[in-house]
């Protein structure tokens, strides 16, 4: 065990096995996994590329709504996780299940993955479909982890410490494995022009800006009017009231301990890291990524 470590890491996800040297809970399952590499994509999908807790659902949402031309009253007749499949997921007692729902669905798909780049499917790697990855600063991203790690029973309600789940988030040992792994393999395709990187403190900062790079990254033109209306249903706050949004139906999540849309801000981790989590993050994130050019902003 690295010095540094205080923790025997004692969580074990529900049906949690190592795939391709990756942790996965059990719903991606191995086969599920293996499945995932044969599916076949389309011209038109959209895939959105995110690490757990990046803002996936909030992409999701602002995604699905510009490649349908705004189309509101779909978005508030079935939940986002329903209309925008998982694509490594199968929960068969929420009966959500990527594959199944991805592969009838209509075009276009908004597919969400939170594989790296290595394991999504052959036939993306090979195609011209679009993907829009984002990125979230590390350390927020691991304050939210680790609340999801309490409130979710997919991933076992964890009843450890922060200060474990911080080792576990710093050696990759939670679900989807490490995040500098993963960020670096999505960040090392980020000039292929079928890839978009964006990060969710720029989402935070201005949104409007985001959702118009979006459209013209994603080729649809959208009206100012339609333009402002999605940037005001996907607001923090509105998307925390909406019942298709706010993930408040899912048996997994016990929103009384932490719901899903928690708090949305940039800088919560400092309320949680003490100053030696926060210099061993920033050597692990050296360490890891430093010669990348890559950085994120920690506060706004
Ligand atoms: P916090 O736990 O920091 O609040 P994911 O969808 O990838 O699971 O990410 C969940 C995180 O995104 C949560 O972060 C959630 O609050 C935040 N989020 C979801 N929708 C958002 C929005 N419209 N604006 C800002 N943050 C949002």
């Amino acid at each position: 065990m690295a010095p540094w470590r205080k923790h025997e890491f004692t969580h074990k996800l529900p049906g949690e096995h190592v795939y391709n040297g990756i942790l996965f809970f059990g719903f991606s399952p191995p086969d599920t996994l293996r499945a995932v590499r044969d599916f076949t994509v389309r011209e038109d999908d959209v895939f959105i590329a995110t690490y757990p807790k990046a803002g996936t659902t909030w992409m999701q949402e602002i995604i699905w709504l510009i490649m349908h031309d705004g189309d509101f009253k779909g978005a508030s007749e079935t939940p986002v996780y329903f209309r925008s499949p998982f694509l490594e997921f199968k929960d068969e007692i929420l009966n959500e299940v990527g594959l199944e729902l991805a592969n009838p669905m209509s075009s276009p798909r908004v597919i969400k993955t939170h594989l790296p780049y290595s394991m999504i499917p052959r036939h993306l790697q090979q195609h011209s479909c679009k993907t829009v990855v984002v990125f979230r600063n590390p350390k927020d991203l691991c304050v939210s982890y680790y609340h999801f790690y309490k409130s979710s029973s997919s991933m076992g309600n964890f009843q450890g410490s922060w200060e474990e789940f911080f080792e576990m988030f710093m050696t990759g040992h939670v679900d989807h494995g490490s995040w500098f792994d993963y960020t670096k393999s999505w960040w090392e395709v980020k000039d292929n022009p079928n890839v978009k990187v964006t990060f969710y403190e720029d989402m935070k900062r201005d949104l409007r800006k985001e959702v118009v790079e979006l459209c013209s990254f994603l080729g649809k033109p959208l009206s100012n009017e339609i333009i402002d209306d999605i940037v005001r249903h996907c607001g923090f706050e509105s998307m925390r009231r909406n019942p298709m949004t706010n993930h408040e139906d899912v048996y997994s999540i016990n929103k009384e301990i932490s719901p899903l849309m928690r708090k949305g801000t940039v800088g919560d981790w400092k309320n949680y890291f003490t100053v030696a989590q926060n210099e061993l993050a920033d050597y692990f994130y050296r360490r890891h990524l430093g010669d990348t050019g890559l950085q994120f902003t920690y506060e706004l």
